[in-house]
């Protein structure tokens, strides 16, 4: 394996008609890849999927139940060995949503959920335990803490407990408690998903369905919002942007593609300077904006850092990056705001331990 500088000395030496950078390395393919979360099916990660990650196209994974056998510390040790020949060399983000009680992929802490945890004064516990069951099988972070604030019982978010409170102010504490504790292992949290899906009706899941949230500006700010003034201030280090629509904030589109949600009011309004996160891009609630690669670059435009190619499908993980590295070249995405987001997710991925 060439670094860089000596594949260009030798070029340089013997100005022979070959590339700096091997045809499997392509510079906007790696700058697009900086943006992209992939997935696969199965408890075999295929090869194709090894060599996205060693030629720079893969910023980090996501994995589900399906993907977790005995093997899985041994699956995540060869996904860092594949990293090493990458260009970047920048630690891979290996994630999971490891929320707790019913939505865990892995077995173990938490084995409350967020509304146990939060009433039990067991937050920082549980959050301490998911980091050090993540860390212990080579993840390095995790899709929560949950800081919507559920309005009715057994609604969307309430089903499963997977919201810590119905009071805002013991969400951010609760929230804060368990991203503290799990920051303390080593394990990077993502707060979601902003700006709040607390008042979902049960059968408003955006995976299956569009979903509008019509609440009043003040009732989102004074009581949605509030976890994440919280959990800004303590350090979060991802947001994960809902796909539904807030019409007090914009009529028409979700927020993960929204500039007035994302940029406005999250970063604007609330100071937010880490790293954004979709929700998965193959949410159906999606269909009405075109191909996966259409709502990537949709959702970068927005302001989204990483995007989530949750589909386990290596197509869509490489559909994505082609998209997002044409939108580059043909000045769709603003080549200064888009390297902006690649530095954030830069910054994150160098503080892995
Ligand atoms: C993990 O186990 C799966 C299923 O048995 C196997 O196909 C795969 O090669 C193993 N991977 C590693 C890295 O050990
Ligand atoms: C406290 O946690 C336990 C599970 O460990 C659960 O059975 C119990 O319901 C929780 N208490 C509350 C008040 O949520
Ligand atoms: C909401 O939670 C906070 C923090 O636990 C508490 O001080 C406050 O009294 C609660 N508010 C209500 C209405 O229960
Ligand atoms: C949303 O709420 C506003 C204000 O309460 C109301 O005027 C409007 O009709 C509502 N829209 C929908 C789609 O329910
Ligand atoms: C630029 O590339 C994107 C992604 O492939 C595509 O959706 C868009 O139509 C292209 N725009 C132009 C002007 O070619």
């Amino acid at each position: 394996m060439h670094s860089i500088s000596v594949s260009l000395l030798m070029l340089a030496i013997a100005s022979a008609p070959s590339v700096a950078l091997s045809q499997d390395q392509n510079p906007s393919f790696v700058e697009a890849g900086q943006h992209v979360i992939w997935s696969y099916p199965g408890l075999t990660p295929p090869q194709s999927l090894y060599d996205a990650i060693s030629a720079g196209y893969v910023a980090g994974i996501i994995f589900f139940k399906e993907n977790i056998g005995t093997n899985i510390s041994d699956i995540t040790d060869s996904f860092r060995t594949a990293n090493e020949a990458s260009p970047t060399k920048l630690p891979l983000l290996l994630m999971t949503d490891q929320e707790g009680g019913a939505v865990r992929r892995l077995e173990g802490e938490p084995v409350q959920n967020a509304r146990q945890m939060c009433d039990n004064g067991t937050a920082a516990a549980e959050g301490a335990g998911a980091g050090e069951n993540l860390r212990s099988v080579g993840m390095n972070m995790n899709l929560a803490p949950v800081l919507d604030v559920y309005r009715a019982s057994g609604n969307f978010i309430d089903e499963y407990g997977r919201s810590f409170s119905n009071n805002a102010t013991a969400v951010g504490i609760c929230g804060v408690e368990f991203m503290e504790a799990q920051r303390a292992t080593g394990v990077k949290s993502t707060v979601k998903h902003f700006p709040g899906l607390g008042t979902a009706n049960v059968d408003q899941n955006t995976d299956l369905i569009a979903v509008t949230l019509n609440l009043t500006l003040s009732e989102l700010r004074s009581i949605d919002e509030q976890p994440y003034y919280d959990a800004i201030s303590a350090g979060a280090e991802l947001v994960m942007a809902s796909w539904a629509i807030y019409p007090a904030l914009d009529p028409n589109l979700p927020a993960g593609f929204s500039s007035e949600i994302v940029q406005a009011e999250l970063r604007g309004r609330l100071g937010f300077e880490g790293v954004t996160i979709t929700d998965a891009i193959e949410a159906r609630s999606l269909e009405p904006f075109g191909s996966y690669g259409d709502r990537a670059v949709l959702a970068s435009q927005a302001g989204m850092d990483l995007i989530i190619a949750s589909a386990r499908d290596i197509t869509q993980g490489w559909d994505i990056v082609t998209a997002l590295a044409d939108a580059l070249n043909n000045d769709t995405l603003d080549t200064e705001t888009f390297k902006d987001a690649t530095k954030r997710i830069e910054k994150l991925r160098m503080s892995l331990a």
